[in-house]
Formats: structure tokens, sequence, C-alpha cells
């Protein structure tokens, strides 16, 4: 009896030893892997802005109109970035950069806020949509 009670523990511990061992992540998706990676940057608790490169200068320049929450949630290349900072120079009153001030404010957007393949695709050109069925229905 003594010893059926010594086996029955060993059995136990094996199992125990063998599923306690941790499963390679093979069947992580590379962009949950990519978001782990991304989320490791620390974000500022006041703006929300991650804590990388030249952080503090775009919270300078950036949160003086508006939440950096707008910024946050933006994604683009930074060809994209600078339309947008040219896009509010000439409409809502943002003031010019110096060139090295500009180019480091768009290289932490490119590098800290990149184009996304997981969010929702931008938008087909209008030239290259098919007819309009309802073209003569509406104004466009
Ligand atoms: C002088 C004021 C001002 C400053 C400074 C400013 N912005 Fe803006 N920004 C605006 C206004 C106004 C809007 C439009 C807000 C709205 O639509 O409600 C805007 C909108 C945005 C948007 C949203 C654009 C979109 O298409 O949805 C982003 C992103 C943005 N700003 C980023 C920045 C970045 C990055 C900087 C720093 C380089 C910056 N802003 C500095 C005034 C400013």
């Amino acid at each position: 009896m003594r010893r059926l009670h010594a086996s029955l523990l060993w059995v136990a511990l094996v199992l125990l030893i063998g599923c306690s061992r941790e499963e390679p992540a093979s069947n992580v998706s590379d962009s949950a892997r990519e978001e782990t990676v991304i989320a490791q940057v620390e974000t500022d608790p006041l703006t929300g802005l991650k804590m990388a490169g030249d952080w503090e200068l775009v919270r300078g320049n950036c949160t003086a109109c508006h939440s950096a929450k707008l910024i946050t949630q933006q994604r683009g290349t930074a060809e994209q970035w600078l339309a947008m900072i040219r896009w509010m120079q000439k409409k809502q009153n943002l003031w010019q950069f110096d060139p090295d001030t500009e180019s480091r404010i768009i290289a932490y957007l490119a590098d800290n806020y990149p184009p996304d393949a997981a969010r929702r695709r931008a938008a087909i050109p209008r030239d290259l949509m098919p007819p309009n069925p309802y073209a003569y229905a509406s104004a466009n």
C-alpha cells in the first residue's frame, strides 16, 4: 500500500512538472507580439504620450491648443504627419518650427505613431472607385 502511494506521488509529480512547462508562444500573431513591444514603452500619465525620444518637444509644441489624445489616437507616416502639421499651420494658427525642431517632431510621431496594419485601411481614392450608382440621386 505504501509503495502504491509512493508511485502515485511520482506520477503526480511528473504530471505537474510536465504540465507547468510553458508552451512556446508560436501561435501568437505578429501583430499581437508587436503590440506587446509597443506596450512596453512607458506613457506619460498626464498626456498619454509615449515617453520615448523627443516626446517632451512634442508635449511642449503640440498640446497647447488641444489634448494630446488627438495625437495619440492618430497614425501616420512621416509624410502624413507633416501634412497634418502643414494643415494646422495653414488653418489653425499653428506656429512655424525651425527645420531641426520640425524634423525631430516628425521623427517622434512617425516612430511612435506609425500606420498600423491592424487599423482600418485608408479610404480608397475616389478616382479608383467604381462609378457611384447613386450619382444622380445625391450631390456626388
Ligand atoms: C495653434 C494651435 C495648435 C497647435 C499648437 C497644434 N495643433 Fe493640432 N490641431 C489644432 C486644431 C484647431 C485642430 C482641429 C481640432 C478639431 O478638429 O477639433 C487640430 C487637430 C489635430 C489633429 C487631428 C487631425 C485630424 O485629421 O483628425 C492632430 C493629429 C494634431 N492636431 C496634431 C498636432 C501635433 C502633432 C501638433 C504639434 C506639432 C499640434 N497638433 C499642435 C490646433 C493646433
